[in-house]
């Protein structure tokens, strides 16, 4: 009889998480998990370090966004679910319902605000531009005219670039691609966001390249909620509130950035 039971309990229990995993599928966060928990689907393009990348040989995705976005979901008594999609197809798969938020390095600007919702600023950053070790001619953002330039597809980069002058933009999937391609020689140089170019130059110490001082914009960071998802981007919102009050959000920066700060 008791072995019945546990069989019963246990056949409960399959049900119960195979009903959970279904709800994931259902619509604005509000599928619960097994644990009884919400599910927070979030969407980044894992192709940026530090913010959001994956090592070898290491199945988490790491990096300051992803830290950042799980720590946000602890707070909000959500469990957090990340889904890697290429740069360009995060808006469409935020507004398609398939994940709900975005953070993935994303600069807040009107351009985007048409479609999605974006968090408080939760990092400054901006455009720099890395070019071969023996480059001459490329000293700021005004030589950069006529010349040949990488980019990740649907970024910052790519808008600001378009209008050089006689500037002739490849449009790359990653910023990976972009540095292989200034590598090859296929471009004069690559502009990509500064803490991205610096972490490529220092920490993984490239060689044959080096990143210059000149700095094209200002730009800020936000999380991307669906457009009117007023409910979400408030809990989002008080959540990094409460992370940058009680300390959490600067070791989570010191982590990746050191005691820099934010500039
Ligand atoms: N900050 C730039 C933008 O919003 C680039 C972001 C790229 N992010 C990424 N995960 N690849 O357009």
């Amino acid at each position: 009889m008791f072995q019945w039971k546990k069989l019963l309990a246990v056949g409960a229990l399959a049900l119960a998480t195979a009903v959970g995993f279904a709800g994931c599928g259902g619509d604005n966060a509000a599928s619960s998990s097994s644990s009884g928990a919400k599910t927070l689907k979030v969407g980044a393009s894992v192709d940026f370090a530090p913010f959001e990348f994956q090592d070898e040989g290491q199945s988490e995705y790491q990096g300051f966004d992803m830290d950042l976005i799980r720590a946000i979901g602890k707070e909000m008594g959500y469990d957090v679910e990340i889904q890697n999609i290429g740069f360009d197809g995060l808006i469409p798969a935020l507004q398609a319902k398939n994940v709900d938020v975005l953070i993935t390095g994303m600069t807040i600007n009107d351009e985007r605000k048409q479609t999605v919702d974006f968090s408080d600023p939760y990092y400054q950053s901006g455009l720099t531009i890395v070019v071969r070790e023996n480059e001459q001619n490329i000293k700021s953002f005004k030589d950069l005219e006529g010349k040949k330039i990488a980019v990740q597809i649907g970024t910052t980069s790519a808008k600001e670039t378009k209008v050089i002058p006689g500037a002739e933009v490849k449009e790359l999937n990653t910023p990976a691609d972009c540095f292989m391609e200034l590598k090859a020689g296929g471009v004069d140089a690559v502009v990509n966001d500064r803490p991205v170019n610096d972490y490529y130059i220092h920490t993984n110490q490239q060689t044959g390249v080096k990143v210059l001082p000149d700095r094209l914009t200002s730009e800020d960071y936000g999380i991307a909620v669906a457009k009117g998802n007023t409910e979400l981007l408030t809990k989002i919102n008080d959540a990094l509130k409460k992370l940058k009050d009680n300390g959490e959000y600067d070791k989570i920066f010191a982590k990746w950035f050191g005691e820099q700060k934010q500039q």
